[in-house]
């Protein structure tokens, strides 16, 4: 969870569990197509949330979805830019595909997402066998391309936009579980953190609609989705404006909206700011039981001097703050964390200070990195990245250990007692097994017994823990 796999983001659970990398098919397709289309996403939630709009874009358009490269007329790959490394694991997986292509006459290559965005026709130039070029707010444009690349002529479409937002598309719902889902609800980041790629490769933050949010919520609820997962780089600053009664609706707001439409529904969220997160979400988490007791709210570094360089808009105190409300106003909220290992100018006192701050937190766990400079950033073009590679190792290893330590102290406290847990499959290491997870996102695994399915809720009593996994047995009484 902690290494510095370019692929693997906060954003969200399935996404930080699966496979990076792993091919999205709808299971089960036994139509025959006359052309198929594979898919492989790299990256953060929204960009496998991405995945799903162009998986229905393309079905509209007569495709057919296969986990099969070799029976692939078109492979597409959703592009991460986030590290170094996660541009450097796209190249990697080009150099397969151009096998295929060598192979098979006609086959189209296309690289979608951040990395489409950040480099532009570049990639033309760079990659002779990519044919298509898409970033994030262009992917109606996909069929058009495709045209064009089936009669030879390559093609880059990278305009960001202000408005898309996709809002009408309803995704094509890939490598799910059936039980856990995403809705992205914005687009975007406005936000400038000065080692941050993403407001360049997504543009301007925009919110969707709110109505075609809850419609999605209702199409997952009759499709038997159990969970489902809010998406957005910032979503505290989530924000819609009915343009007929010129009425505001908040997060907070649009959280209670996807809450209603049923009260088995878990409601969870990703990512919040530390910044922008307020009361009135706290309320919502506290007043509606399927609203889960569980913030992801990334703190970077425990260091306000770097904290500032960063360009982060808050300090170490009042984030300290935001944790003692949240803790005052929801007792059982957990909270997790993103932190960066070596940022431009950090000192071993910096760095203590984030060793400390992850202990007085009491993160359950945290998606940590070190610190890789991205081309155009603000960082990028202000600070020296001075911090040595094997400093930034050495202090993510320290990070690790504290915060291993921290997730440790915080299973141990739900040693003996009860929670609600959503059935979502099959533990990784027993088909005896199941695994769940409880409102405040913790990992449990327990013994299956007669009665009970994935998507079922079941109380399960702790017995025993390791620093990341809770395990228990069902109480059925
Ligand atoms: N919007 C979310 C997260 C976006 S990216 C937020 O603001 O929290 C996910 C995480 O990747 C970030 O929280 C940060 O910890 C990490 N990250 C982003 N840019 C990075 C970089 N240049 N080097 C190392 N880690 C980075
Ligand atoms: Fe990047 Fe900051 Fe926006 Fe998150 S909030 S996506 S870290 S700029
Ligand atoms: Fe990567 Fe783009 Fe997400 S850079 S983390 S895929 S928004």
């Amino acid at each position: 969870m902690y290494d510095d796999n370019p692929t693997i983001n906060s954003l969200t659970k399935v996404i930080n569990e699966s496979k990076q990398g792993e091919v999205y098919a709808p299971e089960g397709e036994d139509k025959v197509y006359d052309k198929y289309y594979y898919i492989e996403s790299y990256g953060c939630a929204m960009n496998f949330s991405d995945s799903e709009i162009v998986a229905s874009i393309l079905s509209d358009n007569g495709y057919g979805s296969t986990r099969d490269m070799a029976q692939a007329d078109l492979i597409l790959v959703n592009t991460c830019s986030i590290r170094e490394k996660a541009e450097e694991t796209v190249r990697k997986r080009l150099r397969v595909y151009n096998t295929y292509k060598k192979k098979k006459k006609g086959l189209l290559i296309g690289v979608l997402g951040c990395m489409a965005e950040r480099l532009k026709s570049k990639f033309l130039e760079q990659e002779k066998l990519v044919d298509i070029v898409l970033g994030p707010d262009a992917y109606r444009d996909l069929p058009n391309l495709l045209t064009s690349a089936e009669e030879g002529e390559r093609g880059v479409n990278v305009l960001l936009s202000r408005e898309e937002t996709y809002a009408d598309i309803s995704p094509v719902r890939l490598g799910n579980n059936g039980v856990s889902g995403f809705i992205s609800i914005m687009r975007g980041c406005d936000n400038m953190c000065s080692f941050c790629v993403v407001p360049f490769t997504r543009g301007r933050e925009r919110s969707r609609d709110p109505f075609s949010i809850v419609a999605e919520a209702e199409q997952m609820r009759v499709e038997g989705f159990k969970e489902i997962t809010l998406l957005g780089q910032n979503v505290d600053s989530y924000k819609w404006t009915n343009p007929e009664t010129q009425e505001n609706v908040s997060f907070a707001d649009l959280l209670v909206m996807v809450a209603k439409v049923d009260s088995k529904i878990r409601v969870r969220f990703s990512t919040s700011h530390p910044k922008d997160i307020d009361d009135e979400v706290l309320f919502a988490i506290r007043d509606y039981h399927n609203i889960c007791d569980y913030i992801h709210l990334p703190v970077q570094s425990g260091s306000s001097r770097i904290l500032e360089l960063m360009n982060r808009k808050y300090t170490r105190e009042w984030y300290m703050k935001k944790i003692k409300r949240i803790n005052e106003v929801i007792p059982e909220c957990t909270v997790s964390s993103d932190i960066i290992a070596g940022f431009c100018t950090e000192t071993e006192e910096d760095h203590q200070q984030t060793l400390s701050i992850i202990e007085e937190s009491g993160f359950i766990m945290s998606y940590m990195y070190t610190y890789s400079e991205r081309p155009g950033t603000l960082a990028a073009r202000k600070y020296k990245d001075d911090v040595p590679h094997d400093i930034k190792k050495r202090r993510l290893t320290e990070i690790i250990k504290v915060q291993a330590a921290s997730s440790a102290a915080s299973n141990k406290k739900d040693l003996h007692k009860t929670f609600e847990v959503l059935i979502e499959g099959d533990s990784k290491k027993s088909k005896a097994d199941f695994r769940g997870r409880t409102s405040h996102f913790k990992v449990i695994v327990f013994p299956k017994i007669e009665g009970y399915k994935p998507g079922d809720y079941a109380m399960v009593h702790v017995d025993n823990m390791t620093s990341g996994t809770l395990l228990g047995n069902i109480v059925t009484t």
